[in-house]
């Protein structure tokens, strides 16, 4: 297997005082359109739609600035899998930066108010789903299925031949990709690590059983895994002006970008956890980079963001 991503040392003057070593896992970088955790949950999901004789097209959810709904149309598009995208929310989003290019890259765009969306879990909707669409694959929100958790394993794999580190840092969203590294940590046969998950949205206890659900029967008896529940800054994709200096701040002394909503909110409860003294001197740890910048052009666009924050950003 092939190295997918880079670890890159990070060096800060906090990192000194509290005699931490830090190191961020570049899965950003991965690819220019599908990356981060996107690139490693839809693999094996396109390659089994790819081998059956039987799948017409791939169907997925999102919200109308969804990182996944960008990457899925975008990977589907390159292997000319046909794809539906229900999309949360009304018909005007279409026009927005992320679904603009879904739209360009071939997705077919449903729009489906908050009240059906709610549903996209329950088996009588994706049975409804599944003979509207017939022939169709669908994965759910955010990619996060039993397929997906196979690719984000591969991830400790890899981490394993570059580094020995204590602990690893992922935000969590749909709690895929904890599930996904917990599996990998396990199934590893090397020593295993502390992981840790920082939910991005509020009252987020109900992930520790989703992600339960997800891991595999023999995975679930890893325990060396804790959600934080804590440091959403207010709920999903909220964060202050004070917050976004912050992670500017940070990307500014490390020289890697980090945005506020999924990798930004990691690093801002890395730094308070720091500043607390909650690792150990010595503490080798990982900082997951889930990618997710294309959710920045979004942010300016609804007023979120100012538009300098993007200027700031290297090429
Ligand atoms: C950029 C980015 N990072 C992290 C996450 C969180 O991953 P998960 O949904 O698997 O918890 C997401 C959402 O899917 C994301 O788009």
């Amino acid at each position: 297997m092939t190295t997918l991503s880079k670890l890159q040392p990070l060096h800060h003057p906090l990192f000194t005082k509290h005699e931490v070593l830090i190191q961020v896992k570049r899965d950003d970088n991965i690819h220019p359109t599908i990356s981060g955790n996107k690139w490693r949950k839809l693999k094996y999901n396109l390659e089994h739609v790819l081998q059956s004789n039987n799948i017409n097209g791939v169907l997925s959810f999102g919200g109308s600035y969804s990182n996944h709904i960008h990457a899925l149309a975008f990977a589907c598009f390159q292997r000319n899998i046909p794809c539906i995208g229900l999309i949360r929310g009304e018909q005007h989003y279409a026009s927005n930066c992320t679904l603009t290019w879904a739209k360009h890259w071939g997705m077919k765009l449903h729009f489906v108010d908050r009240k059906t969306y709610r549903r996209r879990h329950d088996t009588d909707y994706l049975t409804e789903l599944q003979r509207q669409y017939p022939n169709y694959f669908i994965v759910p929100e955010g990619g996060s299925n039993t397929l997906a958790i196979k690719g984000v394993a591969e991830i400790i794999t890899e981490l394993n031949k570059q580094t020995e580190y204590d602990t690893l840092i992922t935000p969590v969203g749909s709690g895929g990709t904890l599930a996904g590294l917990i599996t990998g940590d396990l199934n590893s046969n090397a020593n295993l690590h502390k992981l840790l998950g920082v939910a991005v949205l509020k009252e987020a206890e109900y992930l520790k059983n989703t992600i339960q659900q997800l891991l595999p029967e023999p995975v679930k008896k890893h325990n060396n895994w804790q959600l934080l529940t804590n440091f959403h800054r207010g709920g999903y994709a909220k964060f202050t002006p004070l917050d976004a200096n912050r992670i500017l701040e940070f990307n500014r002394i490390t020289g890697v970008d980090f945005e506020p909503v999924y990798s930004g909110k990691m690093v801002l409860a890395f730094l308070d956890l720091l500043e607390q003294g909650y690792f150990a001197k010595g503490e080798r740890i990982i900082l997951l980079h889930t990618g997710g910048m294309q959710g920045i052009g979004g942010m300016i666009e609804r007023g979120i963001l100012k538009a300098e924050y993007w200027s700031t950003f290297k090429k």
